[in-house]
């Protein structure tokens, strides 16, 4: 299925987007996305700003400048933001996330639906951030095999498997609206993998599940592998496949047509939303910094103001025959069932 082609992909594109109708309709929810910071404490082989990446100019965005960007959602009327930032998991940046929470929410009367996107932190940590208003938190587990996951990552303490799981696992016991993803096309990965990786994402009850593909950075330890991947397109074939086999699996959750799919087509993004998926995340990071947060090469929207893409974007959804859904938070219907005690969707 994950490989399907021709008439057998058709089908099952045709029946993923019959069950998107149904189960969350037509209608596409923005997340604001705000790269907060570039600083990270660890080293993902795959990733472009990982620690020892001395190429990247490290900055933090000020109070001052992500409470604009949110007063910019807000009367954008985009309804949610994504707070993302490297990993520091430090006392100081518990409390400044905690504080800028505050500062947003008065700056927006609380109106954003906001999440956070900060790595794995301690389970007092979330606690903080979930009482001073975070509602939902993304921390994608990259893949859901333990040895896979070893091969992407440094083998320390810093880079466990176990504790990304039990970091998904506090979220959800601290109520948050869980989200979590993997990349497709990594050096290594099988079409096994990624199918264990859609059980795992069923397993753990996600409300919201952001895929992309994986895109070469020539800064990385993994770049060496770049003549065994999957080639550009197939990749995006690939994560175009998961992206419906999951809206099927778990009809109502969210689903995010990630920006990397656009680093690999103009069309990506468009080509998701048709797949199934039903969020899209527009940048709002201001534009000087946006230079610095290059995860992977060919990152789109990375000179466009957020004006820009706020018109672009509606064109774009258009295209793929949805409708934004402005002043929304569009919190995922998953989550909303279980907390109101209704059996779960999922297959
Ligand atoms: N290609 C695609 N996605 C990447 N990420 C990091 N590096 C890459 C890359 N080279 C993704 C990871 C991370 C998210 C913020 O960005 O999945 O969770
Ligand atoms: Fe840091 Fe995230 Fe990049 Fe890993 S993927 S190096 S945790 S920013
Ligand atoms: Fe940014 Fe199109 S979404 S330019």
């Amino acid at each position: 299925m994950l490989q399907a082609k021709g008439q057998q992909q058709a089908a099952l594109r045709a029946a993923a987007a019959k069950a998107k109708k149904e189960h969350v309709g037509n209608k596409v929810y923005l997340r604001g996305l705000v790269e907060y910071s570039n600083r990270c404490a660890k080293n993902c082989l795959y990733c472009g700003i990982r620690r020892d990446n001395l190429a990247v100019r490290r900055y933090t965005m000020s109070d001052e400048e992500v409470v604009a960007a949110a007063r910019y959602a807000h009367e954008a009327r985009y309804a949610s933001i994504v707070i993302q930032g490297g990993e520091i998991a430090t006392a100081t940046r518990a409390k400044e996330i905690a504080r800028l929470l505050d500062k947003i929410n008065a700056a927006t009367g609380g109106s954003l639906g906001i999440t956070l996107s900060l790595g794995e932190q301690s389970r007092r940590t979330l606690d903080e951030w979930k009482r001073a208003g975070a509602r939902r938190y993304l921390l994608r587990v990259e893949t859901s095999s333990p040895a896979l996951y070893a091969k992407i990552h440094p083998g320390d303490a810093l880079h466990d498997f176990g504790a990304r799981v039990r970091t998904l696992g506090y979220l959800r016991e601290l109520g948050y609206q869980v989200g979590t993803g993997c990349m497709i096309g990594l050096p290594f990965q099988t079409i096994d993998d990624l199918a264990a990786d859609i059980l795992f994402f069923q397993e753990i009850d996600a409300d919201m599940v952001g895929m992309g593909p994986y895109v070469e950075h020539d800064r990385t330890p993994l770049y060496r592998h770049r003549e065994s991947l999957r080639p550009a397109a197939e990749r995006l074939e690939l994560t175009l496949n998961m992206i419906a086999v999951l809206r099927l699996m778990m009809k109502d959750i969210n689903i995010v047509a990630a920006t990397a799919m656009q680093a690999l087509d103009k069309e990506g993004r468009e080509k998701a939303l048709r797949a199934g998926a039903n969020i899209v995340m527009p940048n709002i990071t201001p534009v000087k910094y946006r230079g610095e947060y290059l995860l992977y090469r060919d990152k789109p929207c990375v000179k466009e103001e957020a004006d820009r893409c706020r018109s672009c974007l509606d064109a774009r959804v258009r295209m793929a025959g949805d409708e934004i859904v402005y002043g929304e938070w569009g919190d995922s219907r998953h989550f909303a069932r279980k907390m109101a005690g209704a059996p779960a969707l999922n297959m």
